[in-house]
């Protein structure tokens, strides 16, 4: 059982995914797919693609702001802000930054997280130990990810499967014992970064004629790999922090899995011998929203009613690096 004398809880949460549906019958007409295909394989049904000109810093403040007035603080005690995305408006300054001026906050401490799907779990881990280092005290974290310009609409295998959108948190330090964030854990393997990645415009392959019409500017996955690779490391992150903080799965009352295929959370399901209705899922409805896509799923589990004081909750992602991370929650 963790020792902590505080707890990091989250007092609020909110979330922000874009106005324009794409139906998996849009996505037809583009690629050679079909509904039939997409829902059966993946279980997504539509996604939401934002506004040209709407960025990622854009739906991580509209879900930020949202946190922030549900959680009912004064938006001058955030000290900590934390972006987590893979999609930021631009390679610097940080989306953080751009939070920071346009939702008005204090000049405090702002940085992005790039571990791709996993960043919103990676960032409630980095945010929990910097809040109980005693030198912050209330942080905003947000997931947001703006997929849309990076899918090859050329490419069934990968344009299908994801989507836009942003989740926040407001997390606080309180003087009460085992609750709020009870352990976070990450892990990384970075081996063969080819399985998924997006090649060009960094430091290797800078932008060039050749690497646009090579297409490297675009989402590359090898999908097979990366499922076998989710469902191993899902169920190990998962099983690794309930040994960490002493707790088992039968405790858990809500898992809030990363949102990339319903076969994955399925198998996960039965690893973990854990019944689907204890899982909280809106793949169907968002695709795979990459590191928004826990912290959106969280916000809408909230507010359906799902969480309530005392509850036990699981979240659990994976995604490109690889990367894997999970945490578990007793709710305040
Ligand atoms: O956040 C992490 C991000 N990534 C993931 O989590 C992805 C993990 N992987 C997956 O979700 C699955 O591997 C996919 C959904 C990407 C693919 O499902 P699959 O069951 O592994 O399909 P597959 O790659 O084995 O392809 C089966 C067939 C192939 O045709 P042939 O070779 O059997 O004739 C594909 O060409 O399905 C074809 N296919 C499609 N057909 C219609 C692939 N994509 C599509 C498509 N529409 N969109």
């Amino acid at each position: 059982m963790s020792s902590q004398k505080q707890s990091v809880i989250i007092l609020g949460t909110g979330s922000y995914v874009p106005e324009n549906i794409v139906t998996n019958d849009d996505m037809a007409k583009m690629v050679d797919t079909s509904d039939e295909w997409i829902r059966t394989r993946t279980g997504i049904c539509e996604r939401r693609f934002a506004a040209e000109g709407e960025a990622t810093s854009d739906m991580a403040c509209a879900a930020g702001e949202r946190a922030i007035q549900a959680a009912g603080i004064d938006r001058n005690d955030i000290d900590l802000i934390i972006v987590a995305t893979m999609t930021p408006d631009m390679p610097f300054p940080s989306t953080a930054c751009l939070v920071q001026s346009k939702l008005q906050l204090p000049n405090v401490c702002a940085f992005d997280v790039q571990a791709a799907c996993s960043g919103f779990v990676y960032t409630l881990g980095i945010a929990s130990s910097m809040l109980q280092s005693g030198n912050f005290n209330k942080a905003l974290v947000i997931g947001a990810e703006k997929t849309s310009p990076i899918l090859d609409f050329e490419d069934r295998t990968t344009c299908v499967l994801f989507g836009d959108g942003a989740g926040a948190a407001i997390l606080t330090r309180e003087e009460i014992e085992g609750v709020g964030i009870l352990g976070t854990i990450g892990g990384s393997d970075g081996s063969d970064p080819s399985v998924l990645q997006q090649p060009a415009g960094g430091s290797a392959i800078p932008a060039s004629v050749d690497s646009i019409q090579a297409r490297q500017h675009y989402l590359k996955m090898n999908g097979k790999e990366i499922f076998k690779q989710a469902v191993r490391v899902m169920g190990q992150a998962s099983a690794d922090i309930l040994e960490k903080v002493g707790h088992q799965a039968s405790d858990i009352d809500l898992v809030v899995p990363h949102q990339a295929n319903m076969r994955i959370i399925d198998s996960l399901a039965k690893r973990m011998k854990i019944p689907m209705e204890k899982f909280h899922n809106n793949l169907e409805r968002y695709g795979n929203t990459s590191a928004a896509s826990v912290a959106i799923a969280l916000d809408e589990a909230y507010k359906a009613g799902r969480i309530k004081s005392g509850d036990i909750i699981l979240l659990v992602a994976f995604g490109a690096g690889l990367t894997w991370a999970s945490s578990l929650i007793k709710w305040h």
